[in-house]
């Protein structure tokens, strides 16, 4: 059992949450995740390890409210205890000083990629963020991932803040205004992580997704999560969750995500009419 010990609301959707994990907390690195239970006959859900505190024994995590689990878990408070929290899980990221870096994050994908910003930071790269989100209001972390780089730069679809449009417009305008980029790590909305490389890809810029199938035990054991990338299947589990974007099939990974759309759909609705019914 693992105690909640701070829970609070980012944005309308976004629920940042401390938990009690001591020996995760201990060993975890950047790039790596947990799968929690909420109870005993709850799913096994994966979330990125955002932050740990050493001395308070506690691990961060960010996540979206979009279906059964996650509505389940944001109504659970602070002083509740998960069912199980099992970690840390997967690859950490790959951490140089690469020269100059970018780091994007969209979306709830800014909470995945902060402790990387601030890894590759602390590893004397030149960190220019990214981030953006659908309007101001959800925009999430940004006075922390301006600590964690060298240079920030914000974008919103509706332009109710910062740059009016995509962070990959973004990103395409340093490019085109010949700024150097040795690597680039991009954490979001699929779509987001797939135009990414659209626009590294013809300047041959290494760029660093983070893949997010549906996965199950997390060990490696039952296939669920699996990826092609390079024309090879990988467990993201194990074998990731990052890797080359410029390999990764995400036609295969947007329908394997789609998969049990209609379970899911069914799932929380019986979930929320139980807790109206209560
Ligand atoms: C390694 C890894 C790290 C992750 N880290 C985070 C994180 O830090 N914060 C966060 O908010 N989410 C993260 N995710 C996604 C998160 O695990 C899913 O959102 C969660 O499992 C959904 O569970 P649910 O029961 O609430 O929704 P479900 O009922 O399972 O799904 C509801 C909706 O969400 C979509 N969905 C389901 N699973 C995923 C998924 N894996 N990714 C994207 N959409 C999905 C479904 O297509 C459906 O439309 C991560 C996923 C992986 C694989
Ligand atoms: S989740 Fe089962 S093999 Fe990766």
């Amino acid at each position: 059992m693992n105690e909640i010990k701070e829970a609070f609301w980012l944005s309308h959707q976004i629920v940042q949450m401390e938990i009690h994990a001591p020996d995760i907390a201990d060993k975890r690195k950047a790039g790596q995740f947990v799968v929690l239970m909420t109870d005993e006959r709850g799913e096994r859900i994966p979330l990125t390890i955002v932050d740990s505190d050493v001395k308070k024994g506690t691990i961060t995590i960010i996540f979206q409210v979009v279906g059964k689990t996650t509505t389940c878990l944001a109504d659970m408070k602070k002083g509740d205890c998960l069912f199980s929290v099992l970690g840390p899980l997967g690859k950490p990221t790959e951490i140089e000083n690469f020269g100059n870096v970018v780091c994007v994050g969209g979306g709830v994908g800014i909470g995945v990629i902060y402790p990387i910003a601030r890894a590759l930071k602390d590893a004397g790269n030149e960190v220019t963020s990214i981030i953006g989100a659908r309007t101001k209001d959800i925009l999430i972390l940004e006075s922390e991932m301006r600590a964690a780089s060298n240079r920030l730069l914000v974008a919103t679809d509706d332009g109710s803040y910062g740059f009016h449009g995509f962070v990959s417009q973004v990103l395409q305008s340093l490019i085109d205004e010949g700024e150097r980029i040795d690597r680039v790590f991009a954490i979001g909305p699929v779509p987001m992580m797939r135009v990414i490389c659209t626009v590294t890809r013809p300047f041959d810029i290494k760029t660093i997704v983070s893949l997010n199938p549906i996965m199950v035990d997390a060990t490696g054991m039952c296939g669920a999560c699996r990826v092609a990338v390079g024309g090879e299947t990988k467990l993201a589990c194990v074998d990731g969750p990052e890797f080359d974007g410029h390999q990764v099939d995400f036609d295969l990974l947007t329908d394997r995500l789609r998969m049990y759309y209609f379970q899911e759909k069914e799932a929380v609705e019986s979930y929320r009419c139980r807790c109206n019914g209560k």
